[in-house]
């Protein structure tokens, strides 16, 4: 308790200990603002912008591009996660700037905007989409865009699901290409190497209507394991045999070059740094660490910088915080709490996000969480006004990003350019 005690008074500069119970004095964390987010408000100001918006720092993301792209051995290919960079243009941007052609969809309208905006682009499902949805896709595919639907490779997690597109692409008069969802570990689903793998592939090469496209297996639950032990060491390891024996199972089958040269999707941001060969795959996909939102600050992404924000203008800066019908209990917790001094009003809120500046703004439990004007409460110095900007930084880019309408595009001080989001759908 003593060395507790001492430790106490070192981090806050003031303890109350006693019958023990520890309870350390919050220190005043608000201060100046970063001349990083003063320069991105002024051209949020001189663009005429005062409602929320997702802003991108397009020097930012270049350089997370870069570092991903650094990173790939020779034969890797990158495919580009759409579900967590919402935008078709911001997906032009990365597909020019990183050279791939390979994206990852996630949803019918998703595929369909990308079908029609790349068809040149091979497109990967990275969930198995319902054949119901898939059937939708090729009734409404437009003729212009017939061949971009030859380029999709469709999700296939279960023998029913190979049974349905098998069924589909009779129907449609097409040869669709599968890709085999494998549980690398993560236990999402998918086949792991065995019987039932056996019988998919065979019946994938026995169907004139279909052609088998590769693998797929995900393994974000890696980083998460505890590094103790070598846990996560045996995790990492555990997938790649996972995946190896399933590429040696479709060798047997199909042949070990046909394998080799097809499509070996792993991986994700927060994986993507542990492949240095193309020994299991010989394509990445990633999509958030090029963004990087907070959820995404791992030791492995430490090379990638946070790239996206939510900005949003302050309505009303209060010098005193206030509780509604708690009125009696403020002076005591402001002189407790420096944190608690002051209140702003925020147009909107209620993001999956934090704020990051002006420095040391925290939400207030007790006035709750607001979607119309969120409370933000800070410390003495403080000092944003009305129509200046609060800045936030999302937990993670998917979903998120999608609340903001078109995506403020920030470079070299000021709003270049409006990149349009993908509808909010599932
Ligand atoms: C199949 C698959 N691959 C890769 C990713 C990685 O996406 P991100 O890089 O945005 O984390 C995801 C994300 O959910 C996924 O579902």
């Amino acid at each position: 308790m003593a060395d507790l005690s001492r430790r106490a008074v070192i981090a806050g500069g003031a303890a109350l200990t006693g019958a023990g119970l520890m309870i350390t004095k919050p220190r005043d964390k608000s201060g100046p603002r970063a001349a990083y987010f003063l320069t991105m408000q002024k051209a949020l100001i001189d663009a005429g912008i005062a409602t929320p918006t997702l802003v991108i720092d397009r020097e930012k993301l270049n350089a997370n591009i870069d570092v991903l792209t650094k990173h790939l051995p020779a034969g890797m290919g990158y495919r580009i996660v759409a579900k967590s960079l919402p935008s078709s243009d911001l997906i032009a941007h990365i597909r020019a700037r990183s050279g791939s052609d390979r994206l990852m969809t996630f949803n019918l309208q998703m595929l369909e905007e990308l079908s029609a905006k790349m068809p040149e682009a091979d497109q990967l499902l990275g969930k198995p989409l319902p054949v119901a949805a898939a059937r939708r896709y090729f009734e409404r595919l437009p003729a212009a865009n017939a061949a971009a639907a030859d380029r999709v490779q469709w999700l296939v997690d279960t023998p029913r699901r190979l049974a349905q597109y098998s069924a589909l692409a009779k129907t449609v008069g097409r040869r669709l290409r599968v890709n085999v969802e494998l549980d690398v570990g993560l236990h999402r689903g998918g086949f792991v190497a065995g019987a039932a793998l056996g019988e998919t592939l065979a019946a994938i090469k026995a169907d004139p209507s279909l052609t088998f496209a590769g693998f797929m297996g995900y393994e974000p639950h890696v980083p998460a394991l505890p590094k103790a032990f070598g846990w996560r060491e045996r995790g990492l390891h555990a997938a790649w045999r996972a995946y190896q024996a399933a590429l040696e199972q479709a060798a047997e089958r199909f042949g070990g070059e046909t394998v080799s040269s097809l499509c070996r999707n792993a991986a994700g941001s927060p994986t993507y740094r542990y492949y240095e060969t193309t020994e299991i795959a010989n394509e990445i996909s990633a999509g958030s660490c090029l963004v990087k939102p907070t959820h995404f600050d791992t030791e492995l992404l430490k090379p990638h910088q946070p790239a996206g924000f939510i900005a949003t203008p302050v309505i009303k800066a209060m010098d005193k915080t206030r509780m509604p019908g708690l009125e009696f209990a403020d002076g005591v917790k402001r002189a407790w709490d420096p944190n608690y001094q002051r209140t702003i009003f925020i147009y909107g809120g209620n993001w999956l996000a934090d704020p990051v500046d002006p420095p040391g703004l925290s939400y207030n439990k007790t006035f709750g969480r607001s979607s119309n004007q969120e409370m933000l409460n800070g410390g003495r110095d403080l000092s944003v006004r009305p129509d200046e900007f609060v800045f936030f930084r999302p937990h993670q880019s998917e979903a998120v990003f999608l609340q903001f309408g078109d995506i403020a595009v920030y470079e070299d001080g000021a709003i270049v350019g409006r990149w349009p989001v993908f509808p909010a759908s599932a």
